[in-house]
């Protein structure tokens, strides 16, 4: 199994959130996060001067899917969630070893 987290704008959450469950996706876990990629934040223009923000706002989703689900999910997130400016966002890929509902202690690997 792989952990997909994307990273993404906010204000992309309910697209990626339709193209999963369009992916046949039900299970996932979603934050708020804080974070800054290449650039280091942004500058802003704020009453005549330039403020430095150093972390945006973003949300985080974690997706754990079997290992030939992986590239499909990955690539349904990139489409909805890019808007091609920078800032669209970032998806980590970890291995997952197990996985227990806790209901039924059934287990997947
Ligand atoms: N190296 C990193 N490690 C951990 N998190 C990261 C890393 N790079 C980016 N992130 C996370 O991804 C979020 C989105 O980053 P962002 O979209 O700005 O990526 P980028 O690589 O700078 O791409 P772009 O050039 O399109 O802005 C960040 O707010 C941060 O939470
Ligand atoms: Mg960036």
């Amino acid at each position: 199994m792989k952990m997909i987290k994307a990273i993404i704008r906010p204000e992309r959450f309910e697209f990626v959130k339709k193209a999963l469950e369009n992916q046949g996706l039900s299970g996932m876990t979603v934050m708020p996060v804080e974070g800054r990629g290449d650039q280091k934040g942004i500058s802003l223009q704020y009453r005549g001067g330039t403020v430095q923000v150093d972390l945006i706002p973003k949300v985080q989703i974690e997706v754990v899917i079997s290992d030939a689900d992986a590239d499909r999910v990955i690539q349904a997130i990139c489409e909805s969630a890019k808007t091609g400016k920078r800032g669209d966002g970032r998806i980590f890929v970890l291995p997952v070893e197990r996985s227990i509902k806790v209901r039924t202690g059934e287990q997947e690997s």
